[in-house]
């Protein structure tokens, strides 16, 4: 057997916890001697790290295998393995639709990646969807990337106790576990040493977190403080909250700590207190509304982001107009909606769909509204001076692209290094991003 590495190739799909987990099941996996590659031709494992949040996503997972096939067939030693929350969802039934698939692991037991691995490699197929007793994050190997980028993903908290009645997420990840605050400040300090300067702490209900540090019990907005005070980290960001998790010294945060972003995805899902209920949110459309206000009162330049479903099942037109009323109430400066997939095993699924020609032109609707008021957001940033963290050289020449403090993203003419946070004038808008000079 030769001793070079063999080849990882990890597909991502889904949110940003799933970016975070494939980076710790690369890490995982390269105690085996697997290094990761860029594309699945030639490579000897390829992981899917699923989603299970709409059909469609589910069944991307699928058409993707399909691809795989002529890997497959002309090196019988590829393996192949779906992670994430497909795996969570279908379990074995994937290796049953797919004979394929060697490997299945859920996003609670991917530390235990290696076994599952080794026995691969003995010709079996390995299923592990457990949620075991121990968190998978204290049984990673401790060493990260020795170089990365100026921003990561730092997973505190996992898992969610809400149950949405169309979410299916409680069953893929879980009950809600937060992790204990002075691991979460180990692996901060970590990626600050590797040149990391912005942190976006996860969630599935982020706000939701409540840590352990000598038998005390710290929130979100806590946690957020102590790690403001790690030199040489610029900017801290979370995500996703739940708006009845949004306690009062978070809100203060916003007010009061410089290094926390102007940026808020705040996702409602419907303005009407009718659909609200039958979601089972546990709010109204007014105390959301309400909520808003005490956030831009500390926070009045906050860039409020939100998710939305449309067409759930028993919506009206009136129900739906009561989600158009709160979008501009609200007044977006990014948001994200959806039409409503029905998914197994959520209570909503039992229920019957509304007309799909109403529903589709509901989403259109709403997405036409949405757009509008992004980019009025947008257009209202130029002649303002912001802060923005460079992240990778543009394309067209001596341009390089970074984030601006509210997220969007900014072309800038200038020779700096990836990694330094300038100040830039912002000139134009365009349709995706804003353009600027640099100052000073
Ligand atoms: N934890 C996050 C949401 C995770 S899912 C939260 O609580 O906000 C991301 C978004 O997908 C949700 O906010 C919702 O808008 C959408 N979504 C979830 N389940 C869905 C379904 N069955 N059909 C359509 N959209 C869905
Ligand atoms: Fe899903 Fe609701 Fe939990 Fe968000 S809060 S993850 S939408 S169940
Ligand atoms: Fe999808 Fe699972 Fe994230 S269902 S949105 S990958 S938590």
């Amino acid at each position: 057997m030769s001793d070079a590495p063999k080849k990882l190739y990890i597909k991502t799909y889904g949110c940003q916890m799933n970016v975070y987990d494939s980076e710790r099941m690369a890490e995982a996996l390269g105690g085996q001697g697997y290094e990761q590659v860029d594309s699945p031709e030639g490579a000897d494992m390829i992981l899917l790290n699923t989603c299970h949040i709409r059909e469609k996503a589910a069944e991307k997972v699928y058409s993707e295998l399909g691809r795989y096939k002529g890997l497959k067939a002309a090196n019988p030693d590829l393996k192949i393995g779906v992670a994430g929350c497909v795996a969570q969802a279908e379990g074995a039934e994937i290796m049953r639709r797919q004979p394929m698939v060697d490997l299945v692991v859920g996003p609670q037991s991917y530390h235990r990646l290696p076994e599952m691995e080794a026995k691969t490699q003995q010709g079996e197929k390995a299923l592990d969807t457990d949620f075991p007793e121990e968190l998978k994050f204290d049984h990673l190997p401790k060493g990260r990337k020795a170089k990365r980028g100026p921003t990561a993903f730092l997973t505190v908290q996992e898992g969610c106790d809400k149950f949405c009645a169309f979410c299916v997420v409680p069953y893929t990840r879980g009950a809600e576990v937060s992790r204990p605050v002075s691991r979460v400040l180990r692996e901060a300090e970590g990626l600050v040493e590797q040149g990391v300067r912005e942190i976006t702490l996860l969630g599935q209900n982020v706000n939701a977190y409540h840590g352990q540090e000598g038998g005390e019990d710290w929130g979100l907005a806590r946690l957020i403080r102590r790690l403001a005070e790690i030199d040489g980290l610029d900017r801290i960001r979370f995500t996703t909250s739940h708006p009845n998790d949004m306690e009062d010294d978070l809100i203060a945060a916003h007010g009061d700590c410089e290094k926390l972003m102007p940026y808020l995805h705040l996702p409602v899902q419907s303005g009407s207190d009718r659909i609200l209920k039958r979601m089972n949110r546990g709010h109204t459309a007014e105390e959301y509304l309400r909520l808003i206000e005490r956030i831009r009162a500390a926070r009045p330049d906050i860039l409020m982001s939100g998710d939305f479903i449309v067409g759930f099942p028993e919506e009206t037109e009136e129900d739906f107009q009561a989600t158009m009323d709160l979008v501009e109430a609200v007044n977006y400066g990014q948001c994200f909606s959806f039409k409503y997939s029905a998914r197994p095993g959520t209570p909503a699924a039992e229920r019957p769909l509304v007309d799909q020609a109403a529903a589709d032109n509901r989403l259109q609707r709403l997405q036409a509204l949405l757009t509008t008021q992004q980019r009025a957001a947008q257009d209202a940033m130029v002649g303002r001076e912001v802060g923005v963290l460079f992240e990778k050289a543009g394309r067209l020449p001596g341009q390089m692209v970074g984030k601006s403090d509210h997220l969007h993203a900014v072309h800038v003419q200038c020779d700096v290094p990836v990694g330094t946070l300038a100040r830039v004038r912002i000139t134009e808008s365009g349709p995706n991003s804003l353009g600027g000079t640099l100052l000073g």
